[in-house]
């Protein structure tokens, strides 16, 4: 079974308390539960992660292109921000990249309009809330 890494970004881990009025009353855990339905209905399995860390997200890229057939990720604020996250997906690839965000960041402050993490990505689904990341499963299994 193919497995697709999905990686969360800082701050993720508070998804739930952390400005509902933007991302919603979902917690990560509920996003996994999803995650994992929605592949288990694709016949892939999942490895789910977050971390505050932006050389942990690296690292889970590059581990990623080992053993990974693809990656949904949320960078969170390092979307606007990583080169080293851009770099890291740009070693891997032509591994496909699925970006997520909850909010539609071009609808937002300035500084969140560019994402570094974009123009290395096989495509990016945001605005949609947690449902985005079941598309974006759903995008690379039908790649795979
Ligand atoms: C986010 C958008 C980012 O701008 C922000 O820093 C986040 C979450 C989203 O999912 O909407 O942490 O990636």
């Amino acid at each position: 079974m193919k497995t697709v890494f999905v990686l969360n970004g800082p701050n993720l881990n508070m998804l739930g308390k952390r400005e509902p009025g933007i991302y919603g009353g979902k917690d990560l855990a509920a996003i996994e539960q999803d995650c994992r339905e929605a592949a288990k209905d694709l016949g892939l399995s999942i490895d789910f992660r977050q971390s505050n860390h932006e050389g942990d997200l690296v690292d889970w890229i590059q581990e990623a292109g080992e053993k990974a057939a693809g990656i949904v990720i949320n960078p969170g604020a390092y979307s606007h921000t990583s080169i080293a996250i851009h770099d890291a997906i740009r070693a891997v690839s032509p591994l496909p990249v699925a970006e997520v965000h909850l909010s539609n960041i071009h609808a937002r402050e300035a500084f969140r309009h560019k994402s570094m993490v974009s123009p290395v990505a096989t495509g990016m689904i945001c605005g949609f809330g947690p449902i985005g990341y079941v598309l974006a499963l759903r995008a690379l299994a039908a790649r795979l």
